[in-house]
C-alpha cells in the first residue's frame, strides 16, 4: 500500500519543478477546464458559513479561494501543497482578491501538522493520489478535523473511464523514447481509480461513512488547448524535454491529428470520469 520515499521525493521534486511549472503556466487553462469539478467539491465539502476548511494538495489554490468566499469573513480555508510555486500563485490571488480568510501553507500533507480537531471539514480537487504512504496521510487529515467533520474530494477514476487522457500518448509513441509502462498503484493521477483501495485506506486511516459515486463532470475543451495540455503535462512532456525540435514539431502535429476526429461543433466534449468520495472523521 505504501510506496518509498523515494516516490515522495520524486513527487516534492515534480510538482516543485517541472509538473508544478506547467500548472503555473497553465493555472487559467486548468481552473476554466477544472470548474465543474471546483463547484462539486466545494459544494459537497461546505459545512456552513463562518467555519474552517482544509483544501489538500491546493496547487494554485482555485478551490481554497471558492471555499474561501463561500465560508465569509469569519471561516477559514487553509490550502495546503508541497509545491511552493503552485503557493506562491495561491497567495498572489487571494491577496488580489483581497480574500485575508484563504491562507496557504506549505508542506506535505501526509506529515505537516495542521492542528489536531481544527477544522470542520477537508477537501481536495485532484490533490490526494499523489502520497507515497496514502494511510499516513488520510491519517493525518483525520487528525486535523473534529470529530464527526467532513471529508469530500474528487479524484480520476480509470484511464477506460478518461479515454481522450492515452490518446495523444499513443499518437506520439513511435517519435518518442520508450514510455515507461504505468503502475496503476503509484502515485499519480490514476492512483484511486480502484474504489476498493480507496474504501481501504479511509478505513484504515480511521474515517468512517465512507461513500464513493461516480461524478462524470463536462470539461469541453478546444482543440489547441487540449493539444497543449498534453504537450506540457504527462509523460509525453517528460519525453519532449530532451527532444529537438523536429521531433517536437512532429509530435504536435501527431497529437492534433489523434485529437481532431474528436472535436465535435468547434470543441471537445471531454468528461472528467471521477469519483466524488465523501466520508466523516
Ligand atoms: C493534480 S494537482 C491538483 C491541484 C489543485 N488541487 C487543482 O485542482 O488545481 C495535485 C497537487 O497536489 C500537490 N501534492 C502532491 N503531493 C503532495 C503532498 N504530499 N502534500 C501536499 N500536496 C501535494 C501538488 O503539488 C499539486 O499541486
Amino acid at each position: 500500500m505504501t510506496a518509498s520515499p523515494t516516490a515522495q521525493t520524486y513527487q516534492a521534486a515534480y510538482w516543485n519543478e517541472a509538473g508544478g511549472q506547467a500548472w503555473v503556466e497553465l493555472q487559467g487553462l486548468m481552473d476554466g477546464l477544472n470548474k465543474s469539478v471546483e463547484e462539486a467539491v466545494v459544494e459537497t465539502a461546505f459545512p456552513g458559513a463562518g467555519k474552517a476548511v482544509v483544501d489538500i494538495g491546493c496547487g494554485a489554490g482555485a478551490t481554497t479561494l471558492a471555499m474561501a468566499r463561500r465560508l465569509g469573513a469569519g471561516g477559514e480555508a487553509l490550502g495546503v501543497d508541497v509545491s511552493q510555486p503552485l503557493l506562491e500563485l495561491a497567495r498572489g490571488r487571494a491577496e488580489r482578491e483581497g480574500l485575508a480568510n484563504a491562507r496557504f501553507a506549505l508542506g506535505d500533507a501526509q506529515t505537516l501538522d495542521i492542528g489536531e480537531g481544527r477544522f470542520d471539514a477537508a477537501m481536495s480537487r485532484y490533490g490526494v493520489m499523489f502520497f507515497s504512504d496514502f494511510d499516513a496521510a488520510f491519517a493525518n487529515i483525520r487528525r486535523g478535523v473534529k470529530a464527526g467533520g467532513k471529508l469530500a474530494f474528487a479524484c480520476w477514476r480509470s484511464p477506460a473511464d478518461n479515454p481522450l487522457a492515452a490518446v495523444p500518448t499513443k499518437a506520439a509513441a513511435h517519435l518518442l523514447p520508450p514510455l515507461p509502462k504505468p503502475d496503476p498503484t503509484a502515485p499519480g493521477r490514476f492512483a484511486f481509480a480502484d474504489p476498493a483501495r480507496v474504501q481501504g485506506i479511509l478505513e484504515r486511516s480511521g474515517w468512517s461513512q465512507i461513500a464513493i459515486d461516480r461524478l462524470d463532470a463536462p470539461t469541453p475543451i478546444s482543440l489547441e488547448d487540449l493539444t497543449t495540455l498534453s504537450l506540457r503535462m504527462g509523460p509525453i512532456a517528460a519525453a519532449l524535454r530532451d527532444a529537438d525540435a523536429t521531433t517536437a514539431a512532429k509530435v504536435r502535429e501527431a497529437v492534433v491529428k489523434a485529437l481532431e476526429p474528436h472535436v465535435e461543433n468547434g470543441i471537445i466534449p471531454m468528461v472528467a470520469g471521477c469519483w466524488m468520495v465523501t466520508a466523516r472523521a
